[in-house]
């Protein structure tokens, strides 16, 4: 059962939303989620992390495909919209500056040695999709990466766009753009709010009211979540936060180390102004003292000329 007791004749798509509430905000709350939100990870690094990506989408849009038939997935497989996969391609080779990226030493370096949460993830994917395996379950991992990405996704995307200086048109950012069908042009916050409904109203469909299942599905997105969470725990941290061990001052004080009190890029580029602040502040404080001994300075020489 999931990490809440639930009435399970509620429909699903609610169920899943309430069930992986938790689940959610632990992911959302974990060092690489952020790095990769705010555009901080190394460029390099970000590429490694949709290289990722691209192995787990690959992995469940090949399972959805071959269970297109299955009743519980059917009313939610709609490849032109939703597919992922050939855009993370596209973003990869934009970034790599060749659209044959396989054979990147980057991605070489991932092949030889895939990181344990990448193989747990995209092992769980191909058993689910295997006949031994219940290819219903994928709906729970499709939820958890779709909805996701129609969701977080966009604000995601102007802050890549800005870090890695992509151009105005799209190029490296493909995977956070959808369209809401072959032709139509790219989808806009009300179409996405509009296919995430359309998704949701799907799910509801495929599952029915099958309590057994809707309670397997909740299982398995909290698990989907925590798959995640461990890709996030792969990435390598980027160097403004590399300053984990004692820093030694002028004043020969070896401060002990300061988890999370670090500054992002962000804070350290306004911090000048903070400077800046700091000097008129003084400046005005300090000011107005000098000025005031000064008057008085003044008012006490004419008292001695009188
Ligand atoms: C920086 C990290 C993240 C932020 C700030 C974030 C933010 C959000 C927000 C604001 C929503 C609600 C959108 C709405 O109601 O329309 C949402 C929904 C969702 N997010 Fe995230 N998210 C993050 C990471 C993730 C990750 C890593 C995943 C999974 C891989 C994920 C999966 C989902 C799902 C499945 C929903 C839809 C929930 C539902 O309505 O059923 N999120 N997220």
């Amino acid at each position: 059962m999931g990490e809440v007791e639930e009435d399970f004749s509620q429909p699903v798509s609610v169920l899943l939303r309430k069930g992986t509430a938790k689940a959610h905000e632990n992911v959302e709350h974990a060092p690489g989620a952020a790095w990769l939100a705010r555009g901080e990870l190394e460029r390099f690094e970000y590429t490694r992390f949709l290289m990722m990506l691209w192995h787990v989408y690959s992995a469940l849009e090949e399972g959805l495909d071959k269970h297109k038939e299955n009743t519980v997935l059917a009313p939610t497989y709609r490849p032109e919209v939703l597919r992922r996969a050939e855009a993370l391609s596209l973003d990869i080779g934009y970034i790599l500056g060749t659209p044959d990226w396989s054979g990147h030493p980057i991605h070489k370096q991932l092949e030889k040695a895939f990181p344990q949460p990448l193989t747990a993830y995209v092992n769980r994917l191909r058993y689910l999709a295997t006949e031994d395996g219940e290819s219903s379950l994928l709906l729970a991992h499709a939820y958890v990466r779709y909805l996701g990405d129609l969701s977080g996704g966009q604000i995601i995307r102007r802050r890549i766009a800005k870090s890695y200086e992509f151009p105005k048109n799209g190029n490296g950012v493909r995977f956070y753009i959808f369209y809401a069908g072959k032709g139509e042009p790219e989808a806009g916050p009300s179409e996405m709010k509009e296919l995430k409904e359309w998704y949701r109203a799907g799910m509801d469909a495929g599952v029915g009211d099958d309590e057994k299942l809707k309670a397997a599905l909740v299982d398995e997105a909290i698990l989907a979540f925590k798959l995640n969470q461990g890709l996030f725990t792969t990435l390598r941290v980027p160097q403004w936060a590399e300053m984990s061990s004692p820093n030694e001052f002028d004043l020969g004080v070896s401060v002990p180390p300061t988890p999370v009190t670090l500054l992002p890029p962000e804070s350290v580029r306004t911090a000048p102004h903070i400077v800046k602040g700091q000097q008129a502040s003084f400046l005005s404080r300090y000011g107005l003292l000098l000025v005031g001994a000064l008057l008085l300075g003044i008012i006490e020489l004419f008292a001695l000329m009188k």
